[in-house]
C-alpha cells in the first residue's frame, strides 16, 4: 500500500488506438505497443498510482451508429446492437491488455457496464470502490476502463465515453492529475483537421474557458460522444479541481512526457 504517491488518470482516445479516421475496425498495435513502453519508461522514473482508460474508435462510434441505438435501444435489433457494441469493445479492450502485458505491465480490465448505469445518458451510478481497492492493493496494478454501453434507467441502454468515465472517476479516486492523449496536438482555436491554420491554446483556464468552448466543435469522425467539444464540457463541468492535459499521443514520447509532469499540448487549470 503506498496512498501517498500520486494518482494519475491516463485516457487514451480510440483516436489513437484504431484508425477512427478511416473508420476501418483496425487496432493500431504498434502504438499501443509504443505507449505501453513509455508508460512503462515513465513508471520506472517515477512511481505513480495509474488508471487507463481507452476509447472507442469504430468499435465502440461505428456500432452505435450503424445500429442506430445512440438515444436508446428501443429501435429494431437495438439489443443486438446494445451487446454487439459492448462485445466490440471487450475485443479492443482484450488485445489492448494483451499488448501491455507482453510489455510487463498488470493490467486489469474492468467491465465498465459492471459498475455503471446511466439515466438519459448520464452517469447515475458508478462504483469505483473495487478500482480503488486494486490500486491499495499494488500500484503496480494498472486497472483499465474503456467507452462501453451500458444499462440506462430511462432508454435501456446507452453510450458511457471514456471521457465521461475519466470525468468521474478522477474526483472519486481523488486523482492528482488527467492526461488525455488524442490524435490532435491539443485544443486549437478550430478544428485542426478541417482549419489547418487554427491557432492551438497553449493554457485554459477559469479565464478564456467560455471563449475556448465557443471555438470548439466535436469530431470530424463517427462520434457518437461529442468529440472535443464534449470532452472539455465534462472537464469544466466535473474535473474543476484536477489539472488535465490534452495531447497528441501519436506522438512518440509524449504519453512519457505528460507521465512525467513535463510540458505537452494544452493545460487546463479551472480552479479559480
Ligand atoms: N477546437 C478543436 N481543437 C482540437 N480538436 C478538435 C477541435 N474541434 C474538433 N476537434 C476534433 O476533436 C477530435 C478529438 O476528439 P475525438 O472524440 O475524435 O477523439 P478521442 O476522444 O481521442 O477518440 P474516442 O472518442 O474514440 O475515444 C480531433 O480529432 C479533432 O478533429
Ligand atoms: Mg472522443
Amino acid at each position: 500500500m503506498s496512498a501517498s504517491v500520486e494518482t494519475v488518470i491516463l485516457k487514451i482516445g480510440g483516436s489513437v488506438i484504431t484508425n477512427k479516421d478511416s473508420n476501418r475496425f483496425e487496432i493500431r498495435r504498434d502504438e499501443i505497443g509504443r505507449i505501453a513502453s513509455e508508460i512503462g519508461a515513465a513508471r520506472a522514473a517515477r512511481p505513480m498510482r495509474l488508471v487507463l482508460v481507452h476509447g472507442a474508435g469504430p468499435f465502440g462510434h461505428t456500432m452505435v451508429t450503424n445500429y442506430g441505438i445512440a438515444e436508446g435501444v428501443g429501435v429494431p435489433k437495438g439489443i443486438e446492437g446494445f451487446v454487439r457494441t459492448h462485445n466490440s469493445m471487450q475485443d479492443l479492450n482484450y488485445v489492448l491488455m494483451c499488448i501491455l502485458r507482453d510489455k510487463g505491465l498488470l493490467g486489469f480490465p474492468i467491465q465498465p457496464s459492471a459498475c455503471i448505469r446511466q439515466k438519459r445518458r448520464e452517469l447515475i451510478s458508478f462504483d469505483t470502490a473495487i478500482i480503488a481497492g486494486l490500486l491499495d492493493l499494488d500500484d503496480g496494478i494498472v486497472p483499465i476502463l474503456y467507452g462501453d454501453m451500458v444499462l440506462d434507467e430511462s432508454i435501456g441502454a446507452s453510450v458511457v465515453s471514456g471521457d465521461a468515465i475519466v470525468a468521474h472517476l478522477a474526483p472519486a479516486l481523488r486523482a492528482d492529475r488527467v492526461l488525455m492523449g488524442t490524435d490532435v496536438e491539443g485544443v486549437f482555436e478550430g478544428d485542426p483537421k478541417t482549419d489547418p491554420a487554427a491557432a492551438s491554446i497553449p493554457t485554459i483556464s477559469a479565464e478564456n474557458l467560455d471563449r475556448v468552448m465557443e471555438s470548439v466543435r466535436g469530431a470530424t469522425t463517427v462520434d457518437v460522444t461529442g468529440g472535443m467539444q464534449k470532452k472539455l464540457i465534462e472537464i469544466r463541468d466535473k474535473l474543476g479541481g484536477i489539472g488535465v492535459k490534452i495531447f497528441d499521443a501519436l506522438a512518440p514520447g509524449n504519453v512519457e512526457r505528460a507521465l512525467l509532469g513535463r510540458q505537452v499540448g494544452t493545460e487546463i487549470s479551472l480552479r479559480r
